[in-house]
């Protein structure tokens, strides 16, 4: 009955519209064969565009209740996540949502370096996949601010401070994000239009382009970019298999396998929303998300100027890659020089954001405690000295050691101080233990 409905409302469409012409060509661009040595890496990009369309549905859902002023932003977000029904869900698939979408984003990015898929002809396709980058990365550093707790606050402090250190237009660009010298409730609105208008079309104008050239052009085969790109036939030959149904059945098993590991890690480990913030209260150890940590570390080692330029330059390199980088071969295992590169660039990244997120916190590793200085650099924690022990050495001390002491002893308060939420857990757990903190 419902086969006879449907087929009735298609025929009537088609004697008006002529839409089989359009269902026929869909159907031939879908049935197209994708060649043999496409795997499962090649399904990051369908994971990353799911992941995009989950932001866009959950941030629709968001949008119903959230206040976007600095005096109810963050009550309208505990609100979501303690009263609404399914609030917490919601807001907990779009927080989380966003840092899987950039985790794949990259690993879609080093999957086509390493296959050599930005080669010729594709350089508008990598150009294209490169502003989507730049827009994601966008998405994070507006989105991060919306529900105003401490860390957004303070997050996006140290953030546009970095970027207010851009040669010339810094000062400029600092105002221009914040809207005006401090972040405020102007920054708030300002970021939330971004977030919410300005980045959504554009992403939608550059996905659009980017899928078209992917279905246009087809998946870069591993050959010589010399030789001529195979036909449809010729794939099929080769032992190519249909894009639908056997390689969209593939992706879609991924993005299934993905989203159900986000949904436990949702029940499991969610994430929290901090106190409200506080202009007036800078917490200590503030860090920009994930994603900008490795070049947050970078700037530490290396005057400012000399940072943000070398960072510009790797960027810019990064973007005119297949401008420069002309080698005919694709296939990794013919392009050693270019993988040993990608491999030292992704293992020097991943170093440096762990030596971020180390620096300035204190842990135990193997019963010793040690302090990670603003560089990431390990130095030994001493016992705390039993008070006794210190009146005594203090009393036969003369007078100006003393005064010494008084100072390093407020520096161990103020490092203490400086502990963060991974020391204090540590000291806990101590505590917990039989006979322990001894
Ligand atoms: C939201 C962002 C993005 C989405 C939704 C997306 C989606 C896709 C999809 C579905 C494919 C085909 C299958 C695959 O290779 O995974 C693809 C291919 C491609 N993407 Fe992306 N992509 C995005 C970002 C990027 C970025 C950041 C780059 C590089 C800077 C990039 C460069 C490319 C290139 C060059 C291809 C063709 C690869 C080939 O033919 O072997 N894309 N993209």
């Amino acid at each position: 009955m419902i086969g006879r409905v449907a087929s009735g409302i298609y025929r009537w469409l088609d004697d008006r519209l002529e839409i089989s012409k359009v269902v026929d060509f869909a159907y031939k661009n879908l049935t197209k064969p994708v060649p043999k040595h496409v795997n499962w890496l090649f399904s990051f990009g369908t994971v990353t565009l799911t992941f995009f369309t989950s932001q866009f549905l959950s941030g629709l859902l968001l949008m119903v209740y959230y206040e976007a002023s600095a005096e109810s932003a963050y009550d309208s977000v505990k609100f979501i996540m303690e009263k609404v029904r399914f609030g917490w869900l919601v807001r907990q698939i779009h927080s989380y949502g966003a840092n899987f979408m950039i985790a794949f984003l990259f690993l879609h990015a080093i999957r086509v370096f390493f296959y050599g898929g930005y080669k010729k002809p594709r350089e508008v396709t990598w150009l294209f996949g490169f502003a989507l980058l730049a827009v994601t990365l966008g998405f994070g550093f507006t989105g991060y601010l919306l529900p105003w707790d401490q860390l957004s606050y303070w997050g996006t402090t140290v953030g546009t401070e970095i970027a207010g250190t851009t040669p010339v237009i810094g000062s400029y660009l600092l105002v221009l994000l914040r809207g005006g010298e401090t972040v405020s409730e102007v920054t708030l609105t300002r970021f939330f239009a971004v977030h919410v208008i300005v980045l959504p079309w554009i992403f939608a104008g550059l996905v659009t382009g980017h899928l078209f050239l992917i279905r246009y052009k087809g998946i870069s085969p591993l050959a010589s970019t010399d030789l001529p790109e195979p036909t449809p036939e010729e794939i099929k030959k080769a032992g190519g298999k249909a894009f639908y149904p056997k390689h969209v059945l593939k992706e879609g098993s991924v993005v299934l396998l993905v989203l159900a590991f986000m949904l436990l890690m949702i029940v499991y480990t969610p994430l929290p929303l901090h106190e409200k913030a506080d202009p007036f209260n800078t917490p200590v150890g503030v860090k920009p998300e994930w994603y900008f940590l490795s070049m947050y570390q970078a700037l530490k080692y290396v005057p400012k100027l000399v940072g943000i330029l070398g960072s510009g330059l790797v960027i810019l390199a990064l973007l005119l890659l297949p401008f420069w980088e002309r080698s005919p071969e694709r296939h990794p295992a013919r392009r050693p020089v270019a993988v040993t590169l990608g491999i030292l660039f992704v293992v020097a990244n991943i170093a440096l954001a762990l030596l971020a997120k180390l620096s300035e916190t204190e842990h135990t590793f193997l019963g010793t405690r040690y302090h990670f200085d603003t560089y990431g650099w390990p130095s030994v924690v001493a016992d705390p000295v039993l008070p006794s022990a210190t009146e005594a050495d203090d009393a036969a001390k003369p007078e100006g050691d003393k005064s010494v002491d008084a100072s390093s002893d407020k520096e161990a308060e103020s490092s203490e101080e400086n502990d963060t939420e991974e020391t204090k857990e540590t000291d806990e757990s101590q505590q917990e233990k039989p006979g322990g903190g001894e």
